[in-house]
């Protein structure tokens, strides 16, 4: 986030000083490289270093020196009980507060439970001996769209009650909605909360489809029948509706928590927070019954294919990925595992390194498998060789948990297709378990 933040801000003119402790993601910057998959950043990044307007550090100082404003897009990892662990942004609140020479504003990016902005100020304040201001501006890109969603933000939230502060800000912003999408600016609480009451509604909204999808098995409906008829309500609208095997990323899972347990900490109990927190848990996974169903009750010893280990499409990030949720209930239940993923295989082997073997392209991945299983939509899986899944895999059978093709497209194929929240299908001319390893 905060290199996004840095490279577009440079992008408009201004002069971006990025501080990283990691010694070489800001080696890798300087020498020309950025250091995650994010679409149409590459450009952008290349740019601004080459007209002198965007510039990597490891060394605070340098950057603080020259500084008007100074953003802390610093991680807030869920700490042991769930609440978001502020040591990082604190510490670098400290550090800077030592080094201030003139009036600056401090930016708290990070997303930040409610009442950060005080602390902030108050550990700034414990150093600094010149005027500074602390403001909420919480951040609302989304990963694999963070270029645009920057340059071309729906809405900026600003929290401050400084007049001088909310002039840089204004200023600072302006370039970014001259269509006319507003700069919304209230008090720091109200825009530390407004992040985090946004991310909790769209994992409820994700989560309430995943629920109804489970219903529809339950009585025979189509989900995605389901989803069209209702988004089609403009107050209802047809985004986020898709169902699925759960949210994952660096931001649902950790900001919902810590939502729920800053409630916890004002006395007040979440009840529909917590709900999402637990289906989602669930919903992980909600493919693995259905395949340990298919086999008989026992999965020991077969060997699957598996697309998409990022937690979504266009991303190389894989924190709390459903994926990596689905390769441990698979291979604990003595399943083996080849996957495939477009740009996100490099950080699984850095995690998890052996206990699954990683293909070269999507269908190298399908040599010799039982069965096929999806786990993010990548746009490349949507449209495959379906002969050429034919001919790599044992069995013709996919698990699909992201619901990437047509019912009866699959049954044409003569495959046998599970999915979220539609019925199983299977191909009249050629029913499962009729097929033998290379017929
Ligand atoms: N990733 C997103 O899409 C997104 C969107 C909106 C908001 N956010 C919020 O932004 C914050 C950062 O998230 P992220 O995904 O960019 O995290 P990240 O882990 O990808 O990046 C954080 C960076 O901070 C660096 N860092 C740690 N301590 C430091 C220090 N003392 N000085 C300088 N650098 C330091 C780390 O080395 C790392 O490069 C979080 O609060 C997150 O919730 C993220």
């Amino acid at each position: 986030m905060g290199l996004v933040t840095g490279t577009c801000f440079a992008e408009t003119g201004n002069h971006v000083v990025c501080v990283d402790i990691n010694a070489e993601k800001v080696r890798m910057m300087r020498s020309g490289k950025v250091p995650i998959y994010e679409p149409h950043l590459d450009v952008i990044f290349e740019r601004n270093i080459r007209q002198g307007r965007l510039h990597f550090t490891t060394d605070l100082k340098e950057a603080v020196d020259h500084a008007e404003i100074i953003f802390l897009a610093l991680p807030t990892p869920p700490g042991e009980d769930g609440s978001a662990d502020l040591s990082y942004v604190l510490k670098a609140a400290g550090d800077i507060g030592r080094l201030l020479k003139r009036y600056t504003v401090l930016v708290d990016k990070s997303t930040v439970p409610v009442g950060t902005a005080e602390k902030v100020h108050a550990e700034v304040a414990k150093y600094a001996q010149v005027e500074f201001d602390v403001v909420s501006n919480p951040e609302f890109l989304r990963e694999g769209f963070a270029v645009d969603d920057f340059l071309k933000p729906d809405r900026v939230v600003v929290g401050t009650s400084s007049e001088r502060a909310r002039k840089l800000m204004e200023d600072l912003y302006k370039p970014f909605v001259r269509q006319g999408n507003p700069i919304i600016f209230m008090d720091e609480r109200s825009a530390e909360l407004t992040k985090y009451a946004a991310n909790a509604f769209l994992a409820a909204k994700i989560t309430f489809m995943n629920e109804i999808a489970n219903f529809c098995e339950a009585v025979g409906a189509d989900v995605d029948k389901v989803r069209i008829g209702m988004g089609t309500d403009s107050r209802i609208g047809k985004r986020f509706l898709f169902p699925g095997i759960g949210y994952g990323g660096s931001c649902f899972p950790k900001d919902v928590q810590a939502l729920a347990k800053s409630g916890a900490e004002a006395g007040y109990e979440f009840r529909i927070i917590n709900s999402v927190m637990e289906v989602n848990e669930r919903q992980k996974t909600a493919l693995m019954p259905k395949i340990i169903d298919y086999y008989g009750g026992d999965i020991k010893g077969r060997h699957f294919a598996l697309w998409g280990l990022a937690f979504k499409p266009d991303t190389d990030d894989i924190r709390e990925a459903p994926a990596l949720y689905m390769i441990e209930a698979l291979t604990k239940a003595g399943a083996t595992v080849t996957a495939f993923d477009p740009e996100a295989m490099g950080n699984v082997e850095k995690l998890i390194g052996d206990k699954i073997a990683y293909a070269k392209d999507e269908y190298a991945a399908l040599q010799g498998a039982d069965a096929l299983i999806i786990c993010t939509e990548w746009a490349l899986f949507r449209t495959p060789d379906f002969g050429r899944l034919e001919q790599a895999l044992k069995e013709k059978t996919v698990f699909d948990g992201r619901n990437l093709y047509e019912l009866d497209e699959m049954t044409g194929h003569g495959f046998h297709y599970v999915s979220i929240g539609r019925n199983v299908v299977t191909a009249a001319h050629s029913p499962a378990h009729t097929r033998t390893a290379n017929a």
